[in-house]
């Protein structure tokens, strides 16, 4: 399986706290962002490092580092995705945005797409797909076929929480998409939610329902 759990103790912790039934919107935001942020660190640890020639303070040149290629797209699947942007965009706040709406049907729990708004040079950058909920995988799955259609070839999803299905979908659909979560779950339930999972996330994170 293409998967990667972020068991550092802080994320441990914070997402435990948003299991909490009485967690409030403005709690469960809070903790979005951090957990993003703190798990964006891991995801993006494989990053490759070129070297750069930089002026120093003495007016010597120096050998310097950064980072290989063209800049990172993040891309927030909406809506709930939205709740992660600030905080990867901490981390690396030079990214380029590429938006995708994607509404799941609550009956057929089909993903239904209705936006996309994608940068340029989508086969040049590498794309860090971000959700918090992995469900059936079909949102997941829908938004990377959106991606390679453009061309881009280096993708990486980064949800906080996964469930077997959907991982599973994930996998077979694209074993070359690494899928980093907080937790992987036990099974959905039958309207297709997360068990024990967060509930609805966009519902918490918008204040919606
Ligand atoms: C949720 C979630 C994912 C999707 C996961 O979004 O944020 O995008 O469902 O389910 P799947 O893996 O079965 O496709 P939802 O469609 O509820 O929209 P929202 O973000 O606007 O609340
Ligand atoms: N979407 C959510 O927000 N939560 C789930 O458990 C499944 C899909």
């Amino acid at each position: 399986m293409n998967i990667q759990i972020i068991t550092h103790p802080l994320v441990r912790h914070k997402l435990s706290l948003m299991r909490e039934a009485d967690c409030s919107t403005g709690k469960f935001r809070t903790l979005t962002k951090e957990l993003s942020r703190l798990m964006a660190y891991e995801a993006t640890r494989d990053f490759e490092i070129e070297p750069h020639e930089i002026d120093g303070w003495d007016g010597s040149k120096i050998q310097g580092e950064r980072i290989k290629g063209k800049t990172l797209t993040i891309v927030p699947i909406l809506r709930a995705g939205l709740g992660m942007l600030d905080g990867v965009l901490d981390l690396i706040p030079t990214a380029k945005i590429s938006v995708v709406g994607l509404q799941r049907d609550e009956e057929t729990l089909q993903p239904v797409p209705y936006f996309e708004k994608l940068v340029d040079n989508m086969d040049l950058r590498p794309a860090l797909i971000i959700d918090p909920m992995l469900a059936t995988g079909g949102s997941m799955v829908a938004t990377i076929d959106m991606l390679k259609q453009k061309g881009c070839r280096n993708i990486k999803a980064l949800v906080l929480v996964a469930a077997p299905e959907g991982v599973k979908l994930v996998n077979e659909a694209h074993p070359d998409v690494t899928i980093y979560t907080a937790a992987l779950d036990s099974h959905l339930n039958e309207n297709g939610y997360i068990i024990p999972g967060l509930g609805d996330a966009g519902d918490k994170i918008f204040g919606t329902k």
